[in-house]
């Protein structure tokens, strides 16, 4: 047990080392199950979205004859995990940016990277003003022979709560070239999932650090975007971004061991009042799977951040 805490404890977990399908098909388990509790994602066959994710692998499509550009193709524009995560066949990809935009953490994700029971943060875009405010992100152009697969494939993907919508987006760096018509996934103030800023930064924070969903660890997500945009945009500044990686960063360093230790040591002792044995003996062996699992990590902190709050 206690190789295994120390295990837990150092931030490059066993979780962050586990292949990624092992979250899809543990969360799928999970969440494939009705909750209800009237979340839409409950009602969706998940596994059947999984194998489709596989059937987009761009590795396989990138190795057929490669599709040639024509004036049918499209354009979409990615400001989140479309940043890092193109998992459908592109031709072109190109770096840039949205005028009047925010990118917020203001997206509760009850399938990738939360579950219903603990929906964790993704990113949506806010309203801002034409002239002032961009957000950076990443083009890809689609072929047109694909583009009928590749957007159903996205509306699957970014089904909890994202609309599909049309705006120009212009190259990075500005070099004087047209502007693009591309299409987006925005998830606006009118779905279930918004959550808005009710929560503070720090709030948001816990949640992200509390959080894994199908798709992994919601640090992941967070962290993934943060070092795509340092590496595709230097210098361009993003503080909502850059105070969520400094929060995050500062709950794992200096509160994870703590709330791992508190959870388990809490879970242990209920286990000890059992009378029998075996039954206990038979706990612990559940616990420690449990802990195992993905997700096992985010389990425990937020079993340690209820007691906290209840306390
Ligand atoms: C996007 O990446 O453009 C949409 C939001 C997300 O899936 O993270």
């Amino acid at each position: 047990m206690l190789g295994f805490l120390r295990e837990l404890r150092g931030s490059g977990s066993a979780a962050d080392q586990l292949p990624g399908n092992i979250y899809t098909e543990f969360f799928a388990n999970i969440i494939a199950e009705p909750s209800g509790n009237g979340c839409k994602s409950a009602d969706h066959d998940f596994t059947q979205g999984f194998s489709m994710l596989r059937t987009f692998d761009t590795e396989n499509s990138n190795q057929l004859e490669p599709p040639t550009a024509t004036d049918a193709d499209v354009w979409i524009f990615g400001y989140g995990s479309l940043v890092w995560k193109a998992d459908f066949p592109y031709i072109d990809r190109r770096r840039g940016f949205v005028w009047g935009f925010k990118r917020r953490f203001y997206q509760h994700s009850i399938d990738h990277r939360g579950i219903p029971e603990r929906p964790g943060r993704v990113v949506t875009l806010l309203p801002g003003d034409p002239a002032q405010d961009r957000v950076y992100g990443v083009a890809y152009r689609i072929a047109a022979s694909q583009k009928s697969a590749v957007l159903d494939h996205l509306d699957y993907r970014e089904k909890n709560g994202y609309e599909r919508c049309s705006l120009e987006f212009h190259e990075y760096p500005t070099d004087g070239a047209e502007p693009i018509q591309v299409i987006m996934y925005v998830a606006t103030q009118a779905n279930d999932s918004y959550a808005g800023d009710v929560w503070q930064v720090p709030c948001i924070a816990r949640q992200i650090f509390s959080s894994a969903g199908p798709s992994g660890p919601n640090r992941e997500y967070l962290f993934n975007l943060a070092a795509a945009m340092d590496q595709l945009f230097p210098g361009a500044v993003d503080e909502h971004l850059q105070e969520l990686v400094a929060c995050v960063r500062r709950c794992i360093a200096e509160d994870e061991p703590q709330l791992i230790r508190h959870a388990l040591l809490h879970e242990i002792a209920g286990i000890l009042k059992q009378e029998q044995l075996a039954e206990q003996a038979q706990q612990l062996e559940n616990l420690l799977e449990r802990c195992q699992k993905p997700g096992g990590r985010e389990w425990l902190i937020h079993r340690a951040l209820q007691a906290k709050n209840q306390s």
